[in-house]
C-alpha cells in the first residue's frame, strides 16, 4: 500500500451556525492525483483553504507527512511543501512575470543557503517553462490573458517546490484549446521533471474542477462533496456515475 501523503480526520469549519465544511475524512497517498469535485458551494474552496492554513478548522486534523498541520500558519505550510493556486488569482500586476515568480522562489524551503539573484531568476525561469509561459517573463503580469494568468499561479506555485499541489479550477474561464493545454501542462508537471526538489517525482495533486471529462482524464480518484460533506470517494468512473453524486449535480431523480 502506498505511503499516505495527506491524512484529513473529521475536518469541520462553520461560519456562525452554517457548516461549509462537515466532518470530512480522506487520505492521499504520496504521488496521486485526486479530482475534488461538487456543485457551487459545495465547500471546494474551503477545503483547500483547510489545507493551507487561510482558514482555521473548527474541528478534525489534517496531517502532512505525519504531522499535524491544523492551525499552522499558511507560510509554515508552505515550507513544509504545500502549495496551491487560486480561484480568484491576485499577481502582482505592475511586475514583470518573472519577479512574480522569483519571489515565491524565494521562500525559504526552495531558497538555498548563499543563492544569487541569478540563480533565483533562473529557477523562476525554469519554473514559467514548466507553466509554459517563459517567452512572456518580462512582460507586465497585468497583460496576462485569464489562461496565461492560471499558468503564471501554476509557475509561482511550484516555485516553492511543493511536493503536493492543490489547484482551485485550473481549467476554469479556459477555452477547450487552453484547457487542452493546461491539462498537457498539468500532466507533465506530474510525471516530474528537472526542477529544484521535483526533479525524479512532480508532486501530488487535489484538483477542484468542474470540467468533469477533462478532469476524470488526469485524476487517479475523486471525491465528491455536496453541502461540506463528502458523498463519494473511488475511481473516476465510478464516482461520476455514483446517484448521490448525480442528484447532488441535478437534484433529486437525475439528468
Ligand atoms: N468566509 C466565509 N464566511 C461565510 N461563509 C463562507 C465563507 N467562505 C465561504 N463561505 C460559504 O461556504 C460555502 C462554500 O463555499 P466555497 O467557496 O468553499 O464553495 P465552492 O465549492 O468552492 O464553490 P464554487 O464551485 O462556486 O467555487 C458557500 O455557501 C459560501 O458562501
Ligand atoms: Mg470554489
Amino acid at each position: 500500500m502506498a505511503e499516505s501523503l495527506l491524512e484529513i480526520v473529521g475536518l469541520g469549519k462553520s461560519f456562525g451556525g452554517l457548516h461549509v465544511t462537515n466532518n470530512v475524512s480522506f487520505q492521499l497517498n504520496q504521488h496521486e492525483i485526486v479530482g475534488l469535485i461538487g456543485p457551487n458551494g459545495a465547500g471546494k474552496t474551503t477545503l483547500l483553504r483547510l489545507i493551507m492554513g487561510i482558514l482555521k478548522p473548527s474541528f478534525g486534523s489534517i496531517r502532512f507527512k505525519g504531522k499535524n498541520i491544523s492551525g499552522l500558519k499558511t507560510w509554515d505550510i508552505v515550507n513544509l511543501g504545500i502549495a496551491c493556486t487560486f480561484q480568484n488569482m491576485r499577481p502582482f500586476r505592475r511586475l514583470p512575470i518573472i519577479a512574480n515568480v522569483m519571489v515565491s522562489c524565494m521562500c525559504p524551503r526552495a531558497m538555498k543557503r548563499g543563492e544569487w539573484v541569478k540563480r533565483i531568476e533562473a529557477k523562476a525561469m525554469d519554473a514559467l517553462e514548466f507553466a509554459g509561459i517563459s517567452d512572456m517573463a518580462l512582460e507586465k503580469a497585468s497583460t496576462l490573458s485569464q489562461g496565461d494568468l492560471k499558468r503564471l499561479e501554476i509557475a509561482r506555485a511550484i516555485g516553492t517546490e511543493p511536493e503536493l499541489l492543490l489547484l482551485d479550477e485550473p481549467f476554469g474561464g479556459l477555452s477547450p484549446l487552453e484547457t487542452d493545454l493546461m491539462a498537457k501542462s498539468i500532466k507533465r508537471l506530474h510525471k516530474g521533471g528537472r526542477f529544484g526538489r521535483l526533479h525524479s517525482e512532480g508532486p501530488s495533486m487535489i484538483i477542484v474542477e468542474h470540467k468533469l471529462q477533462q478532469l476524470m482524464k488526469i485524476a487517479d480518484r475523486i471525491l465528491a462533496l455536496s453541502f461540506g460533506t463528502l458523498i463519494a470517494d473511488g475511481k473516476p468512473d465510478e464516482v461520476v456515475q455514483n446517484p448521490h453524486v448525480i442528484e447532488a449535480y441535478f437534484g433529486e431523480g437525475g439528468i
